[in-house]
């Protein structure tokens, strides 16, 4: 058991080739995986999970590179689990990741920063009921 937190591996680690490495290093941090699937987000699809951004600069850009490929969604699950996924994810920024962290090893810009992680219990489960159908989660 434990509280679940949501995540993308975004489409610049997809196209990389670091899915496998992220996955390992959520596992061996102490994340069960509760659903997960490979899946590309329609324009429609990123405007509306990243609604909270519309007004930003930069959300053209951001729905852009969100649905230019592949991406794998995952429900993770862990005492903790929003906050301490954030510790592991680091900084938005990958200048300002901590060492060791998944942005700091695989994010290129803060634009294509490799992953996504809920910011807050609420919006990890919104995020994961847009993704996945309860019988997705395990
Ligand atoms: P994330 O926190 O997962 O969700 C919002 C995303 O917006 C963020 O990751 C970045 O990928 C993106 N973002 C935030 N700030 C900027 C920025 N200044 N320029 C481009 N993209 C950004």
């Amino acid at each position: 058991a434990g509280n679940r937190t949501f995540t993308m591996i975004k489409p610049d680690a997809v196209e990389a080739g670091n899915t496998g490495a992220i996955l390992d290093q959520i596992t061996a941090s102490g994340f069960r995986i509760v659903a997960m699937k490979m899946t590309q987000m329609t324009k429609a699809d990123a405007e509306n999970f990243y609604a909270i951004h519309k007004e930003r600069p930069f959300f053209g850009e951001l729905v852009e590179f969100m649905t230019r490929g592949p991406i794998v969604a995952a429900i993770l699950e862990k005492d903790n689990a929003v906050e301490d996924f954030r510790t592991l994810i680091g900084a938005t920024n990958p200048e300002d990741a901590a060492e060791g962290t998944i942005r700091k090893k695989y994010a290129t810009s803060v634009g294509e920063n490799a992953v996504h992680g809920s910011d807050s219990d609420e919006n990890a489960e919104i995020e994961g009921a847009f993704h996945f159908a309860g019988r997705e989660m395990f």
